[in-house]
């Protein structure tokens, strides 16, 4: 099978180097030559665990391959993955769509008969009409199929989440695009992995619901570790009581700082417009969304609080900047709302990523940018986890206690045990506990 990828941001780099890796050729295209100057190079322009050997490896063995010329691939394409961005757009939420369909329109003169156009960025539903639209306008006397094809890839993670995914979603309006699917997942079908063919609009709603219903469950454990801390119980007990119930399910459970990242803030926005659109407003989603905004700006206050709320000349440690752990992604992070936070207090922040560092530095600044945690920590009055990584799991707090102005430690991940860390004579505030 002959794939093109259109976009090499994280699902284009990813899907491609896995398709390649299963033993389909693979050629991912971009328009950005700097990023493909450096793929060409063997430079990968994200941290993904896994991705820079997977991407070497496929390109030695010449299944593999990067360009800017899109017409010199195009005609040879069995399936035309678009793995574009698909940002909110300012104002109103909704999905960007336009590098979608201008993606659409520029390989529209190129394709072959008998080629299947796959969206595989997240689109709201109704895009995959209007991708065929502008194909047949573009090019009449082409045939062709569109497809949905949904990921589900968590960064961090995603290379395991490809290769085993709980499920394949394909989205087909006619036999031919689902043959051609199947053939593509083989390699996946044939280890058992599930398949799930659907009508294109039904997928493209599936990608949205399924980040939308995560994220709700997110933000209801969040809820519930609020009333933990007032009631008096621990949110972990309570999660792995509710979590063992397999109709609810273990995962997803874990209280936080509020969720971020590069889909499920965008993803239930869009959601959320969509269902405006058609008549059907999503007041569970409405509300999920809320409540992690709130919460971001709360992870902030409650720091000040367990400082006693006396900010003057106060500095604190921020251990993690990214998202979650395993990514230099910082779009979206209750890091940002925290800092703002406390610098709007006058606190001095001093903060370490372990690979977050040059992406959280375009995006804020006015903090100090430290060498480890250890630096981060000197002469704080506060150390806060904010992110889960695990060069922060294992902390070394005689020596943390040596540094610290006050031992006072801020768990917004529940990474530590209370008695663990009070044994060293530190003060403890966790998430829910
Ligand atoms: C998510 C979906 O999981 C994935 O299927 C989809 O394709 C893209 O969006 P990702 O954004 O990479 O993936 O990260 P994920 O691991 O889902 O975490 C999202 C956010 O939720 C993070 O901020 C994380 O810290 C938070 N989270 C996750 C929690 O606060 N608690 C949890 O129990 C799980």
């Amino acid at each position: 099978m002959r794939i093109v990828m259109i976009g090499t941001g994280y699902v284009g780099l990813v899907s491609g180097a896995c398709f390649a890796d299963f033993g389909h050729h693979v050629t991912c295209v971009d328009k950005d030559k700097s990023k493909i100057d450096a793929l060409l190079d063997g430079k990968i322009p994200i941290f993904e665990p896994g991705l820079d050997a997977l991407v070497e490896s496929n390109v030695a063995s010449g299944r593999l391959d990067f360009t800017l010329d899109i017409a010199s691939v195009l005609p040879e394409a069995d399936a035309v993955f678009i793995a574009v961005g698909t940002p909110s757009r300012r104002g109103d939420g909704h999905a960007d769509l336009s590098y979608v369909y201008a993606a659409a329109e520029e390989m529209a003169p190129l394709l072959r008969d008998g080629v299947v156009v796959v969206d595989k960025s997240t689109v709201p539903v109704g895009t995959g009409d209007e991708v065929e639209a502008i194909i047949k306008r573009t090019n009449p006397s082409l045939e062709f199929s569109v497809a949905s094809n949904p990921e589900f890839l968590r960064e961090g993670a995603a290379i395991n989440d490809f290769k085993r995914p709980d499920r394949v979603v394909i989205g087909v309006n006619d036999d031919h695009a689902e043959a051609v699917l199947q053939e593509v997942y083989r390699p996946l079908t044939r280890n058992d992995a599930q398949l799930l063919s659907m009508s294109r609009r039904a997928a493209e709603l599936t990608k949205y619901a399924a980040n939308a219903f995560l994220a709700t469950k997110i933000s209801f454990i969040n809820e519930i570790a609020d009333l933990c801390e007032k009631v008096g119980a621990d949110v972990r007990d309570v999660a792995k009581g509710i979590g063992s119930d397999s109709r609810i399910g273990a995962r997803f459970l874990q209280p936080g700082p509020g969720y971020g990242g590069s889909c499920f803030p965008k993803d239930t926005l869009a959601l959320l417009k969509t269902g405006q659109d058609y008549g059907a407003p999503l007041q569970i989603v409405d509300s999920v969304v809320q409540v992690n905004n709130r919460r971001k700006l709360a992870m902030g206050q409650k720091v000040i609080d367990a400082m006693g709320g006396d900010t003057h000349s106060k500095t604190v440690a921020l251990l993690g900047l990214t998202f979650k752990a395993n990514t230099d992604d910082m779009r979206d992070s209750p890091a940002i709302d925290i800092v703002k936070t406390l610098k709007d207090a006058g606190i001095t922040v001093r903060a370490y990523d372990p690979e977050g560092m040059d992406t959280s530095k375009a995006v804020i600044d006015g903090l100090t940018y430290c060498e480890n945690s250890y630096d981060a920590m000197t002469g704080a009055d506060a150390t806060v986890i904010v992110t889960e990584w695990d060069a922060f799991r294992a902390l070394d707090l005689d020596r943390a206690k040596e540094l610290l102005k006050r031992p006072l430690l801020v768990d917004l991940r529940n990474l530590y045990s209370r008695t663990d860390v009070e044994k060293h004579g530190f003060e403890y505030v966790a998430v829910g506990r």
